[in-house]
C-alpha cells in the first residue's frame, strides 16, 4: 500500500478556509466598530493558534459531537490573538503601519476606534467561547475550565504580562532567562493554550494533556524566536509587516544577544523537543509534527 505523506500546505489551507468561514459568521457587517474588527480579523492571518487548537482536538481523537465547541474555541482565540495585534501596532506599543499585508487598523480607521476594536474582539471572544452551552455537565465543565485557562493565557499572568514586559525591556539588555520569560508569556502562552484547549474539548487524558502542552511551551518559544529571526531577515512583502523594527526599538531578541546562528540552532533544539512530547501519538497527530517544522522554516 502507497503511504500517502501528508501534505502540510492543503492541511493548512483547508484549516484556514474552515476557520474563516466560522469567524464570519459572528459579524452582520453593520457598524463602524465592526467594520475595524472584520477589517483586521479577516485580513490574512496564518490561523496558527485556532488550527493548532483544531489539530490538538484530531490528535486526541476528539468526538466529532463536540467539534463545534473546538471551532468556536478555535475562533473565540483568534479574536483574542487579532485584539493583541492591533494594540501592539498602536503607536503607544510598537507604532507599526502595517499588518497582515494592509495598512494597521489605526491607520485605516484612527487610534480611538483601533483601541474599541481591540476592546471588542477581546470581549467578544468570551462571549463566543460561553455560547452553545450543553446541559451535559462534563461538558460545561470543560467549557467552564477553558473559559479560565484562555483568560489566563491572554491576561496579566500570560500574554498581557509578557507585552508589559516588552514595552520596558525597550533599550535594555535582558539576559536569556528573561528573554524566555518575556517569549513564554506574550506569544507562548496563547500557543500553549490552544493546545491545551483542543485537547480538553477532545476529552484527552492526563498524559496527553501533559503532552500537548510540553509540545506548546515548546513550539511558542520557537515561533517567537522564528518572529525575532524574520525581523531581520525576513521579507516585508511575503510577511505583510515591516521588518528591522526590533532594533530600531531597541528591543532585546535572541538574535541580539545570541546572535542569528545561535538563534536558529535554539530553534531546532525546541522544534526537536515539541516533536519528542508527542512521540507516542498516532498519525492523528501528524499534523502536529509538521506544524512543527514549520513554525522555524516559515517565510512569514
Ligand atoms: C504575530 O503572530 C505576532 C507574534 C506573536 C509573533 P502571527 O505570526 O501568528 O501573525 P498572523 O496571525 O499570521 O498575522
Ligand atoms: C505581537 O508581538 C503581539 C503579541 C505577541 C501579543 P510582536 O510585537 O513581537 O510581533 P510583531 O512582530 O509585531 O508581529
Ligand atoms: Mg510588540
Ligand atoms: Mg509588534
Amino acid at each position: 500500500m502507497i503511504n500517502k505523506m501528508f501534505e502540510l500546505s492543503i492541511y493548512l489551507e483547508t484549516r484556514r478556509v474552515e476557520i474563516d468561514r466560522a469567524l464570519q459568521k459572528f459579524f452582520e457587517k453593520g457598524s463602524m466598530l465592526e467594520k475595524a474588527m472584520r477589517y483586521s480579523l479577516m485580513a490574512g492571518g496564518k490561523r496558527v493558534r485556532p488550527i493548532l487548537c483544531l489539530a490538538a482536538f484530531d490528535a486526541v481523537n476528539g468526538d466529532p459531537a463536540h467539534f463545534d465547541m473546538a471551532l468556536n474555541t478555535a475562533c473565540a482565540l483568534e479574536m483574542i490573538h487579532t485584539y493583541s495585534l492591533i494594540h501592539d501596532d498602536l503607536p503607544a506599543m510598537d507604532n507599526d503601519d502595517v499588518r497582515r499585508g494592509k495598512p494597521t487598523c489605526h491607520k485605516a480607521f484612527n487610534d480611538a476606534t483601533a483601541i474599541l476594536a481591540g476592546d471588542a474582539l477581546l470581549t467578544t471572544a468570551f462571549e463566543v467561547l460561553a455560547s452553545e452551552s450543553s446541559l451535559d455537565g462534563n461538558t460545561l465543565f470543560t467549557q467552564l475550565e477553558v473559559i479560565r485557562a484562555i483568560s489566563r493565557a491572554a491576561g496579566f499572568q500570560g500574554m498581557i504580562e509578557g507585552q508589559m514586559i516588552d514595552i520596558s525591556s525597550e533599550k535594555k539588555i535582558l539576559t536569556s532567562d528573561e528573554l524566555k520569560n518575556l517569549h513564554a508569556l506574550k506569544t507562548g502562552a496563547l500557543i500553549k493554550v490552544s493546545l491545551y484547549t483542543g485537547a480538553i474539548i477532545g476529552n484527552a487524558n492526563k498524559d496527553q494533556i501533559e503532552n500537548l502542552c510540553e509540545y506548546g511551551a515548546n513550539i511558542g518559544l520557537a515561533f517567537q524566536l522564528a518572529d525575532d529571526i524574520l525581523n531581520i531577515e525576513g521579507d516585508p512583502e511575503v510577511m505583510g509587516k515591516a521588518v528591522g523594527t526590533d532594533s530600531a526599538l531597541k528591543k532585546s531578541t535572541y538574535p541580539s544577544i545570541l546572535g542569528i546562528d545561535k538563534s536558529r540552532a535554539l530553534a531546532v533544539k525546541l522544534i526537536d523537543s515539541a516533536l519528542h512530547a508527542i512521540d507516542n501519538f498516532d498519525n492523528k497527530s501528524d499534523p502536529l509534527r509538521s506544524i512543527a517544522r514549520y513554525i522555524i522554516s516559515r517565510k512569514k
